[in-house]
């Protein structure tokens, strides 16, 4: 979940890095800290606890630090609270061995009773610090030389690592490894690269090296060169990034999640269009056939947060338009689960950064059963992207604030056309209907513009909302799905106590919580469950809720009974969630920038949770 930035070249190297760690504040930002080299054998590390701010102070934005190679980090505290000893680089004693590192290694108390009996210690809480003293251990006990040591190490460490090593002996070079962490790394104008994530060196190149687990690199100025874990020197393909360098730029918004809520009618019609030609979804490019879709019995829906969410829509729309049963699964209890997968199963893994930990770990074990495996990512190149049978990537180009919500509204279209595939190549839906839909789909970015054009009624109603302390979202069938997410935005950037259940559950207990002007959202879109819901909403509003209501342009009898309401366009509500989730991401934008947080890097929370 940390941020990484290495580089080595002819220009100085803290700017770099400093402009390579803003880039990915959003992984970590607890504290940070650079290792700059100067050519020679001198090494200046500097960190600080607190945001890259702090640190871009200390060093005026890395023009008070000399040196042309250098390594740097910005932290999401796992081991040891946020600290200015505990944040990255950490050294060894004597500054031989230099690192950074993003992951989590499981047995680093072992391994420190290990180096202890060696007479090593440690001033940090950190496993990194351990990792760095094993590293250096034996560096000194074989002589051979960085890889072979870091070799060493990584056949002793259990867990998950991306790791930027220098030694002090190779004063120009940086070292990396990778298991299970991202990193990648780019080469441009005879300089190097290295970044767990391409927003922080999109600027300087295009032309990147995935690095593959249990991989080791050595990174010199314009050059870089592979080695396996059997120190075999291997050769790696070179990929060019398509993402545009502005999209991971603010572009004039006060805030990434505004400017991402607002990109969301462009990247839903950019994956639309990956797939949809005249009127006809192809999947030759996610490379699953219609005999695939056609032998599955069983779909598994597996992924975390608010990939979870689209998975829970998803569910009611691929049911609804086939035979298939579809089951969600969150990818933590997944993974642990003694489940056996029936045979004709599909695994759908969804995630943005094709890296959180827990999603891999379920795709793996679902390829251990031999299941058929799909993933729906956007990062190009992830993990997950790598190692699902099936891709169908995402287009919401690169998302920067931690709140997902145009990398959300893209993974809904990849599902929506994923169920409409399989309908039609099974013969379970009709040419006419299978149309309409795909027309349906291909109105959902002007309706989204639509609400967006009145998000100022949005943002009044939102500053009303800045005091509360709970809220409460209901709605049932799709809209409970968009209700969870709602929730989950609200939670998560504006720090209020929110919960979402399906309004039919209200009764079995939720209900006892509200009171005189309790704050309760509902979502009702689905006709079939519209009165259903609406008498929900009665019961909570006799008992003092203060309403909202998100529902369909036409169901104006709502405002009778809500206190407020949001319409959103008509569509087929098999597709409705892809408007009601708007007015309720622009909602906890709004109530989150009333509050003066940091909409983009909310507390305690990382983009990419790339551990356990
Ligand atoms: O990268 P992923 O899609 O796998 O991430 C899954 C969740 O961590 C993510 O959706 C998280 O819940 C977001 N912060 C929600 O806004």
């Amino acid at each position: 979940m940390c941020g990484i930035v290495g580089f080595t070249g002819n220009h100085q190297a803290a700017p770099v890095l400093l402009d390579g760690l803003a880039k990915l504040e959003y992984r970590g930002y607890d504290s940070a800290g650079i290792a700059i080299r100067d050519g020679k054998s001198n090494t200046e590390i500097i960190k600080e606890k607190g945001k890259l701010k702090v640190l871009g102070e200390m060093t005026d934005w890395g023009n008070a630090v000399r040196g042309c190679c250098g390594i740097g980090h910005t932290r999401w505290a796992t081991h040891g609270e946020p600290s200015a000893l505990n944040a990255h680089p950490h050294s060894s004693d004597d500054e031989n061995v230099i690192a950074v590192h993003n992951g989590i290694i499981e047995n680093y108390q072992e391994l420190k009773e290990k180096l202890s009996k060696q007479g090593y210690t440690f001033k940090s809480q950190t496993d990194t610090e351990v990792a760095v003293k094993l590293i250096d251990y034996y560096y000194k006990k074989y002589n051979e030389g960085p890889v072979d040591c870091i070799v060493r190490a990584m056949l002793r460490i259990r867990g998950s690592y991306a790791l930027c090593v220098m030694f002090k002996d190779y004063p120009d070079e940086i070292y990396t490894a990778r298991k299970d962490s991202p990193m990648i790394i780019g080469i441009a104008n005879g300089e190097t690269y290295v970044a767990s994530d391409v927003p922080a060196i999109l600027k300087y190149t295009r032309n990147v090296y995935y690095i593959g687990n249990h991989e080791i690199a050595r990174l010199e100025k314009g050059k870089v060169t592979f080695y396996n874990i059997d120190r075999e020197e291997i050769s790696k393909p070179l990929t060019e990034i398509k993402w545009d360098a502005e999209a991971a730029e603010k572009g004039g918004y006060e805030h990434f999640m505004l400017k991402e809520i607002h990109e969301q009618p462009k990247v839903i019609l950019d994956t639309i269009n990956s797939v949809v030609q005249n009127g006809q979804i192809s999947f030759e490019s996610v490379d699953l056939s219609d005999d695939v879709m056609r032998s599955i019995r069983q779909v598994y829906i597996v992924a975390c947060g608010s990939a979870y969410h689209v998975g829970m829509a998803v569910q009611y729309v691929i049911e609804e338009l086939t035979s298939l049963s579809v089951r969600v699964e969150l990818a933590s209890e997944f993974r642990y689960r003694k489940m056996s997968l029936q045979d004709n199963s599909l695994v759908i893994i969804i995630s943005q950064s094709g890296e959180t930990a827990d999603s891999l770990a379920a795709l793996r074990s679902a390829k251990k059963q031999g299941v058929r495996t799909l993933g729906i990512v956007n990062v190009v190149g992830s993990s997950i992207a790598r190692e699902a049978e099936s891709v169908f990537y995402t287009l919401a180009g690169p998302e920067i604030s931690v709140a997902t919500t145009k990398a959300y509204s893209t993974q809904l279209i990849a599902g929506y056309l994923l169920a409409l595939q399989f309908a039609k190549a099974r013969a379970e839906i009709t040419d006419e209907r299978y149309a309409q839909l795909i027309s349906e789909i291909n109105s959902i970015p002007a309706k989204i513009e639509k609400i967006l054009s009145d998000k100022e009624r949005i943002q009044w109603f939102s500053s009303k909302l800045v005091g509360i302390k709970d809220a409460f979202f209901i709605g049932r069938g799709i809209d409970y799905a968009i209700s969870l997410e709602g929730s989950l935005k609200m939670k998560e950037i504006s720090y209020i106590h929110s919960e979402a259940y399906a309004a039919g559950e209200l009764k079995h207990g939720p209900i006892s919580l509200i009171e005189d002007g309790t704050v309760v959202i509902s979502v009702v879109t689905q006709p079939e469950l519209y009165e259903k819901t609406v008498s929900n909403m009665v019961e909570v509003k006799s008992r003092g809720a203060n309403l909202v209501g998100v529902t369909t342009y036409g169901n104006y009898a709502m405002e009778d009974t809500a206190d407020f309401v949001i319409f959103v366009p008509k569509i087929d509500p098999l597709f409705a969630g892809s408007l009601s989730v708007i007015p309720l991401q622009l909602m906890s934008y709004y109530v989150s920038v009333g509050k003066g947080f940091d909409v983009d890097k909310p507390r305690n929370l990382a983009k990419s949770v790339t551990v356990e």
